[in-house]
């Protein structure tokens, strides 16, 4: 066969990988990084104090506070706009389990870890400057939080008695979702339809890799504060 009848040949264009998938592969080897942290297998394990786990929930009110600061500025963006669900927000029930946790006067002496700092920094710069990093950050920290949430939620409820989806262990209680499954489905169907071009989808892909990189951070520090299999 010549060169332009191989030219000629109608092969069918394979469909476009759609977006949340590309996202999810992209993060793949950096969740299975996560997940098997040392904190993490740790607080898993069971090898953990309940003041561990409190030093935890007090890094994700920095973070969820970051997210969730920027809410009612997004909402009529074009591109973060649907991502921004009241269901989803965490912030009243962290506050519930650290009042829990630390007592009434829980936001006494609260400081963020270093790298929880920067990590909130970058969320809020992201929220006032780049919507399209915003949901980078919006989609590792919600979709993870449907889904291993709810592992790290039974471990700590068995590990340190708190009432099944009570306080302690709310922030990993989505009363608004009654099925976790099909609201991520819809999730995904959100970031498929992302309105941003080809470019802007692998920029915030990489900003994805990156929010994983400060997920990864926080937990070396609080794995470097409560050293067991660190
Ligand atoms: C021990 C800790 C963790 C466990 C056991 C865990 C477990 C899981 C599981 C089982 C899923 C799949 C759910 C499904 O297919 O519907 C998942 C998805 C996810 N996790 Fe985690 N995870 C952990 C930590 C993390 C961390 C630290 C992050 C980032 C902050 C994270 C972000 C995500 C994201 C973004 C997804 C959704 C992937 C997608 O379907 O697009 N996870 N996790």
């Amino acid at each position: 066969m010549d060169a332009t009848a191989a030219t000629a040949t109608p092969f069918p264009t394979p469909p476009p990988t759609p977006f949340s998938t590309l996202i999810r592969v992209a993060s793949h080897e950096q969740h299975t990084a996560a997940e098997t942290s040392a904190f993490m297998s740790d607080l898993l394990g069971g090898r953990l104090g309940v003041d561990a786990f409190t030093r935890y929930t007090e890094q994700l009110w920095f973070v969820y506070r970051a997210l969730e600061g920027a809410m009612d500025t997004l909402r009529a963006d074009p591109v973060a706009g649907p991502f921004i669900q009241p269901e989803l927000a965490r912030t009243p029930e962290l506050e519930r389990d650290l009042a829990h946790l630390r007592g009434e006067r829980w936001r006494e002496g609260l400081e963020p870890l270093p790298a929880t700092a920067a990590y909130a920094a970058r969320v809020e710069e992201c929220a006032r400057t780049w919507p399209g990093g915003y949901v980078a950050h919006h989609y590792t920290r919600y979709l993870g939080d449907l889904s291993g949430g709810q592992i790290i939620r039974d471990k700590a409820e068995k590990t340190w008695g708190f009432s099944r989806k009570g306080d302690g262990v709310r922030f990993y209680v989505f009363e608004g979702i009654p099925n976790p499954a099909a609201f991520k489905r819809g999730y995904r169907e959100l970031l498929d339809g992302v309105a941003v071009d080809d470019l802007e989808k692998q920029r915030i892909i990489d900003e994805c890799k990156r929010a994983f990189d400060f997920n990864g951070a926080v937990f070396r520090e609080l794995g470097a504060r409560f050293p067991l299999t660190a």
